[in-house]
């Protein structure tokens, strides 16, 4: 914590804490905009993971609204940890009793990366360890019910530097909650709304995804146009927290429903298979965005708009997940024939084919590297032709 030894209130809103995104690797100066439009100071990025100061109501602010990040931490040190006793007293010197009820439960999780500490379930138990013997100080308990809230302890050890942080999201932020069914090959709500907010859609123009699957990406630019907290109506692990105030969590999501614009948007969404069309109209109707996106079953080879300007923002297959790498080219193909002469429209797609514009029969104007869970992809960038 950064400033020593204070407990998080929701009470004391000057309070300065760290806080800790983890985000994927490709979105962390996405990540890093949306917190400065959200008004927020010390922002820092690294690879993977982006830092910023602010009060427990700013904490509550990002969970409810950041869309291209996966989890808020609420960072409580970090400290050397060369080896196993460095790591079990720096842990041990944190305010566990201050912040974990006695039957709190308190799952930990974490990674290391470039450092002499590798084994993660040796982590795991030392920090446990750590934690329950400084828990025994405040409390003559010598076994831990773990019956109450949740309070998952995330760790790193990056570079043997450990950072100690409490889970404040709980479920992911990619967990929406408007997709328990999703087609094959999905992508992470976050990424899909990393692709939105790259293509700079704003709800003004016609918005299409000729390869739409479960219809995330459109979900996600119907969330950007309507100006929708995408975490709005799903609740969170520090909502359940003793020092947490219900209140403002309250009075935060009323603030965030108000805050949704109306009006008359043209968003399309189809796919060649009417199954995964199905499922992307239910996912928009649990979204409630499911008036301002028209679904459609259609081939994207012959991809036609009776309007002739637009943004196309879509994620077809690679041929590693759906079809097989030749199928997926000539995909490739005929969807860049489709698109000739469609000069008004910008196209963001994202592949993991390195051959793709050769495919497609254009150079991009720009190609930014994201990745889609452990596959590294390209964003291919075509800007419309004024
Ligand atoms: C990688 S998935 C899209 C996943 C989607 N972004 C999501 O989050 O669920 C690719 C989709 O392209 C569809 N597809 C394959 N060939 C197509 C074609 N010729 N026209 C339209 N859709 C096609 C598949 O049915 C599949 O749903």
């Amino acid at each position: 914590m950064k400033n020593k030894d204070k407990k998080p209130s929701a009470a004391d809103s000057a309070s300065a804490f760290l806080f800790c995104i983890p985000c994927l690797f490709g979105t962390e100066g996405l990540v890093s905009d949306e917190l400065r439009r959200m008004g927020l100071s010390d922002i820092k990025t690294e690879d993977g993971r982006v830092f910023f100061s602010g009060s427990f109501a700013d904490c509550i602010r990002v969970n409810l609204w950041l869309r291209c990040g996966e989890r808020v931490l609420l960072v409580l040190g970090s400290f050397p940890a060369p080896d196993f006793n460095a790591l079990f007293e720096g842990t041990h010197a944190l305010p566990w009793p201050d912040l974990l009820p006695s039957d709190a439960c308190f799952p930990v999780t974490g990674y290391c990366l470039d450092s002499a500490l590798f084994s993660v379930p040796d982590c795991q138990r030392i920090i446990k360890k750590a934690i329950v013997e400084k828990l025994k100080t405040r409390w003559s308990l010598q076994h831990f019910p773990e019956t109450g809230a949740e309070y998952k302890i995330r760790f790193s050890v990056r570079k043997n530097i450990a950072m100690i942080a409490l889970d404040t999201s709980g479920t992911a932020l990619h967990k929406r909650g408007y997709r328990p069914a999703h087609t094959q090959a999905a992508l992470r709500e976050t990424l899909a709304a990393s692709m939105v907010k790259l293509s700079r859609y704003r709800g003004k123009e016609d918005f299409c995804d000729p390869f739409c699957g479960s219809g995330t990406i459109a979900i996600e630019a119907a969330f950007a146009a309507l100006n929708r907290a995408p975490g709005v109506f799903r609740d969170f692990a520090a909502e359940k927290w003793g020092l947490s105030d219900p209140v403002l969590w309250r009075n935060m999501r009323n603030e965030a429903i108000c805050a949704e614009y109306s009006g008359d948007y043209r968003i399309f969404a189809s796919d060649i298979d009417p199954a995964a069309v199905q499922i992307a109209r239910d996912n928009a109707v649990r979204a409630g965005v499911d008036h301002i996106i028209r679904f459609d079953v259609s081939d994207a080879r012959t991809f036609s708009r009776t309007c002739d300007r637009g943004l196309i923002v879509t994620n077809p297959p690679y041929g590693e997940r759906l079809l097989d790498h030749e199928q997926a080219q000539a995909l490739y193909r005929d969807f860049g024939k489709a698109m000739e002469g469609k000069d008004n429209w910008a196209l963001y797609l994202l592949s993991s084919d390195p051959d793709f514009e050769l495919c497609y029969g254009h150079r991009a104007n720009k190609k930014r590297k994201l990745y889609n869970g452990m596959i590294k992809c390209d964003l291919y960038m075509y800007f419309e032709k004024k």
